[in-house]
């Protein structure tokens, strides 16, 4: 294994790059998640509120500045669908370097135009990312263009440490670091500058379970590639580390978790609702990790931050990810009543979820099936509420009206 090791002198040096371009984003803590994690106190590195919405704007920025004359005349290149695509677009922008970031046809028309909101030529190329990472090297080598890599590079892993220096200031105390891993630059560069300065420091990664492809590879030092991932946390769906990455995590990283994708959405929902803060599941991932019952990891009376690395996900999947969240924590519930009086009824419904307090989300004429009784129409409801006993009671008050004949729904 060949891959260069970042040092802390490196990490240090690219905080002088960097620093006056990128915001040194805000370290919140939060009593709840102390709460339910068992930590002693849990501080979130709040990289979601970064410019462009992540922390790439780091790596990318302190790779781009380092470019000669000549290779900032030549433009740069780069293959992304997400956060990497608007941070080069950005430092492009920053640095006055044109900008060419090759995404897969796939893309939402919403990331394509954020990325060329912040300057860069979108070159549309290959149906999954693969081919437009083929497509964006053999461009590079055609037109001289830099390719900038997204995780395995030096200089990457190094401006993403400088989020390291930041929390050795602002959370001294600092027991546990939570990081997400796609390819591995983050946790390398968060770790390279945290063990050097406080070698005691314990530094885990989180990864999808559709994509924990980290752990075997660091347990049996060798790169380990997954044939496929298959996750909702499209940041962190990566195959595999490379060769710079897995010469530095291998070095830096104590511990890789898995949480499932019901944990990220749980977690997004808890960072919504507690924090009030937006993260993509990506940058939700190190809380799902704290707060999990499913993982062996240990973080009674520690001092535990949690890199949240990336906000940038849209409306509609945010909700559907906090809905998907809600139903996790029980607090949300659909139900399937059969209702005569139509739509008399219906009013009475309303009226009951109001009156015991809970929100109704919807509530729409179901299409009928065959054991549905023929005097009757089937109606869902979706109701949030403040926990499972609410909602057990409101569904009590439900089937209690009259009109209503029976109510099907999931909780015990
Ligand atoms: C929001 C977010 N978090 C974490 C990561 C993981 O970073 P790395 O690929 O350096 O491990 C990414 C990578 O794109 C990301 O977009």
């Amino acid at each position: 294994m060949t891959g260069d090791v970042v040092s802390l002198e490196d990490v240090e040096a690219a905080r002088d790059r960097i620093g006056g371009v990128v915001h040194r984003t805000p370290l919140d803590t939060s009593r709840t998640f102390a709460e339910l994690s068992g930590a002693a106190s849990v501080g979130l590195k709040l990289e979601n509120v970064q410019r462009t919405g992540s922390f790439k704007i780091r790596g990318a920025y302190n790779t781009m500045a380092q470019l000669s004359a000549e290779e900032r005349e030549s433009g740069v290149i780069a293959s992304s669908a997400g956060n990497h695509a608007q941070g080069v677009a950005l430092a492009g922008d920053l640095l006055d370097i044109d900008t060419s970031i090759v995404v897969p046809e796939v893309t939402p028309a919403a990331k394509v135009e954020a990325t060329r909101g912040y300057g860069a030529e979108v070159i549309v190329e290959g149906d999954i990312y693969e081919r437009s990472y083929e497509y964006a090297l053999e461009r590079a080598d055609e037109t001289g263009e830099t390719f900038v890599h997204p995780f395995d590079d030096p200089a990457i892993i190094a401006g993403q440490g400088t989020i390291g220096l930041e929390l050795l200031e602002q959370y001294p105390e600092i027991d546990t670091v939570l990081v997400a891993i796609g390819g591995g630059g983050l946790i390398s560069g968060i770790g390279t500058a945290l063990k050097a300065v406080e070698p005691d420091v314990r530094v885990v990664g989180v990864q999808p379970e559709g994509a924990l492809h980290a752990k075997p590879s660091l347990e049996r030092d060798e790169i380990h590639e997954l044939a496929d991932v298959d996750t909702v946390a499209e940041g962190i769906a990566d195959t595999r580390m490379l060769e710079t990455t897995f010469a530095n995590a291998r070095e830096v990283v104590d511990d890789v978790v898995g949480v499932s994708d019901r944990e990220l959405a749980t977690a997004v929902t808890l960072l919504a609702e507690r924090a009030k803060t937006v993260a993509e599941s990506a940058g939700a991932a190190p809380l799902a990790a704290a707060v999990s019952s499913e993982t062996d990891l240990d973080l009674e009376g520690e001092h535990v931050a949690i890199v949240v690395s990336g906000g940038n996900v849209n409306l509609t999947e945010h909700a559907e990810l906090t809905r998907t969240g809600l139903h996790q924590l029980e607090r949300y519930v659909e139900a399937r009543l059969a209702v005569a009086g139509w739509p008399t009824t219906v009013g009475d419904v309303v009226e009951t979820v109001e009156s015991e307090g809970a929100e109704l989300d919807v509530l729409e004429r179901a299409r009928r099936s065959n054991v549905d009784h023929p005097n009757r129409v089937p109606v869902t409801i979706g109701l949030e509420g403040s926990g499972p006993e609410h909602l057990i009671r409101v569904l009590e008050a439900l089937s209690g009206l009259e009109g209503v004949s029976a109510v099907e729904h999931s909780l015990d």
